[in-house]
């Protein structure tokens, strides 16, 4: 079997550019929230865990120290630094690092961010350890994710779609599973939010181009196969003619480093 982090760098290098420029993942309510955590005082070195093409690390510039841009997937890299040098970012560095083995020294961060991610980490209480080892004491520590809702059922139901479309997701958490881990790994949570992404078309979200006729069929009888109560109440589910508009549920988190 495909490794995960072979997985994730086979989906993303074919997605730089796509992901650049996907207003979907450039803002919302997941970027704001970081934003709002954070609450920084200019003076932060800050490292962005799976930066991506670095919508976070990029809105957080102006407002730290400086940032260490990492992820993976070498390509994703390559486009944040263009972007970076386009938008005359000068206070950013990047390096192309795996969440599990962070090549950073140990205390060396005031602030660690990681957004829209770890779903597709290999092994997330390693990760989380790694940023507890790069965080001075009392650094903070601020994620979003995709999330769960708190049903066996429903986790079992999210993971099987998310893995069916794109084999690099691993596991998508209930939030009480992450408030778990991360106080595991020597951290205090000073604050949670529940939020969620944009509304999504299904034909764009399965990648019908990527994902072969059947398997859009299986996702999308997986959809029928939920109550009218859950699709609503935790996807938003909205039928459009050929089509239908769902988001997923998301969790953010700020903690302390201990
Ligand atoms: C949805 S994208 C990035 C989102 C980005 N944080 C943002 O705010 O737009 C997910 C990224 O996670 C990276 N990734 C996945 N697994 C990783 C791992 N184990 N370590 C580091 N990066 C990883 C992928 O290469 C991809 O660039």
């Amino acid at each position: 079997m495909k490794s995960i982090h072979k997985a994730v760098r086979d989906q993303f290098s074919q997605h730089a550019d796509y992901y650049a420029e996907s207003t979907a993942h450039a803002k919302g309510d997941t970027l704001e929230v970081i934003l709002d955590f954070a609450n920084t005082q200019g003076t932060e070195k800050t490292l962005d865990i799976a930066t991506g093409t670095g919508f976070t690390a990029f809105a957080l510039a102006p407002k730290v120290s400086h940032v260490i841009a990492t992820d993976l997937t070498p390509e994703m890299v390559a486009k944040a630094a263009e972007l970076a040098l386009e938008q005359e970012i000068s206070n950013i560095a990047f390096s192309v690092a795996a969440a599990e083995a962070l090549p950073f020294s140990t205390a060396s961060m005031d602030l660690v961010t990681c957004r829209l991610a770890p779903h597709h980490f290999q092994n997330v209480p390693k990760f989380l350890n790694e940023v507890h080892r790069v965080l001075r004491p009392d650094g903070l520590f601020c994620l979003t994710d995709s999330v769960s809702p708190e049903s066996d059922n429903l986790i079992t139901w999210q993971n099987r779609v998310e893995k069916l479309r794109d084999e690099s997701h691993v596991f998508g958490y209930p939030p009480s599973q992450w408030d778990k881990m991360i106080q595991t790994a020597g951290f205090n949570i000073e604050d949670s939010a529940h939020t969620r992404n944009a509304q999504m078309s299904f034909m764009w979200w399965v990648r019908p181009q990527q994902n072969p006729p059947d398997v859009v069929k299986e996702i999308r009888d997986a959809f029928a196969e939920l109550s009218p109560e859950d699709a609503k109440k935790h996807y938003t589910y909205e039928p459009s003619g050929n089509d239908f508009y769902f988001s997923w549920p998301m969790y953010a988190v700020k903690a302390k480093r201990i």
